[in-house]
């Protein structure tokens, strides 16, 4: 037995020193990837940045590798997701608890609009019962310095979005929505019940002629969000599940559910003419097994970025942080006899700003 159990614990012993590497590269540097969601309702090619969970972490002391990725993917907004700060750092004591979140959005404030909704760290900092009311009062302030405003269940279009930028654009067609669940349904191992009736009674009803692009924090309302009818959803949360396996995806979430059904990456629900959901990409999209849409029906994507830090579980293995680039664009077919703009992206215009320039980005 004594046998049995040492030949175990080296084994054990052996593949954390053969994954060591993995988890320091892992742990350290960040991957850019891109998604494309096509569709008739918009107009024009559009480019989003989708920043969530940093946690509070810094790349090589100035996050310059991060803000040099963001300029090349030539953005028209930045969206913020949550949890980009860490809630049991928030102590109003410690001067700059929040200097992570600051690192990467005061350079990018006033060259790019920022979008930013909560995730479960800032809610609970938020919160009145947990006692940091002067924590979010300090991060509330410095978001407004930057004229960064915070988005709670509610909507705007992305020309609205523009804020202090360089670009603005022409009519896109893209509405930009927030949905934030109660607090309980971030509650570890618990079984999440959010419904398209939950959507509507925080959001409203979509307008059919418009694109859905809609920010929540937590991936297990994908589908009622769906549902609702978002045509995109951007979510967090789930920081890739902590290892990453081939066909399988994340093995555990922060809410300490093994093998999440949707632990990272694009995802998709089939919806028919009577709004009845026919198919779904399940836990690891192929671009290779998805049935065109039904006549008269729609698609609802989901995009669930890797996130850019981690909390709770410190470790990545096969899983680098993530800077997600999203790009929504008109349906081939209406492409037809449009050129891109160049630089930027189509559909939008350069204002002479005074001393703006993307090279002013570290
Ligand atoms: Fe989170």
């Amino acid at each position: 037995m004594i046998q049995v159990l040492l030949f175990l614990l080296l084994a054990v012993l052996l593949l954390f020193l053969l994954l060591l590497p993995v988890m320091v590269h892992d742990g350290t540097s960040f991957v850019t990837r891109e998604y494309t969601v096509r569709s008739d309702r918009v107009r024009g090619s559009h480019t989003l940045v989708f920043l969530t969970d940093l946690h509070g972490k810094i790349y090589g002391g100035d996050d310059a590798a991060v803000l040099r990725a963001i300029r090349d993917a030539h953005p028209e907004l930045a969206v913020a997701g949550g949890d980009l700060v860490t809630a049991s750092e928030a102590d109003p004591d410690r001067k700059e608890w929040y200097r992570g979140a600051a690192t990467l959005l005061e350079p990018l404030a006033g060259k790019l609009p920022v979008y930013l909704c909560l995730g479960n760290h800032e809610r609970k900092i938020a919160d009145p019962e947990e006692g940091k009311e002067i924590c979010w009062e300090q991060y509330c302030r410095f978001l407004e310095r930057l004229g960064i405003r915070i988005h709670r269940n509610d909507h705007t279009s992305l020309e609205e979005a523009e804020g202090k930028t360089q670009i603005s654009c022409a009519d896109s067609g893209i509405d930009l929505w927030s949905f934030e669940a109660g607090r309980e349904e971030f509650q570890r191992c618990r079984k999440h019940r959010i419904t398209r009736e939950d959507v509507a009674e925080r959001l409203g009803n979509p307008d059919p002629e418009r694109f859905h692009v809609v920010v929540t924090h937590h991936p297990a309302h994908f589908d009622a969000c769906a549902a609702w009818g978002a045509d995109l959803c951007l979510c967090g949360h789930i920081h890739g599940g902590v290892m990453r396996l081939p066909g399988i995806g994340g093995v555990i979430s922060p809410d300490f559910v093994l093998f999440p059904k949707y632990s990272g990456g694009k995802y998709e629900i089939h919806f028919d003419r009577s709004g009845r959901r026919v198919w779904s990409s399940g836990r690891v999209f192929s671009p290779q097994k998805t049935p065109p849409v039904p006549a008269g029906g729609r698609r609802s994507v989901m995009v669930l970025g890797c996130g850019l830090g981690f909390h709770t579980i410190p470790i990545r293995i096969f899983n680098p942080a993530e800077l997600s680039v999203i790009h929504i664009e008109e349906t081939e077919k209406e492409n037809e006899g449009e050129s891109a703009s160049g630089y930027f992206p189509r559909g939008c215009r350069i204002s002479a700003a005074e001393g703006g320039g993307w090279n002013q980005f570290r």
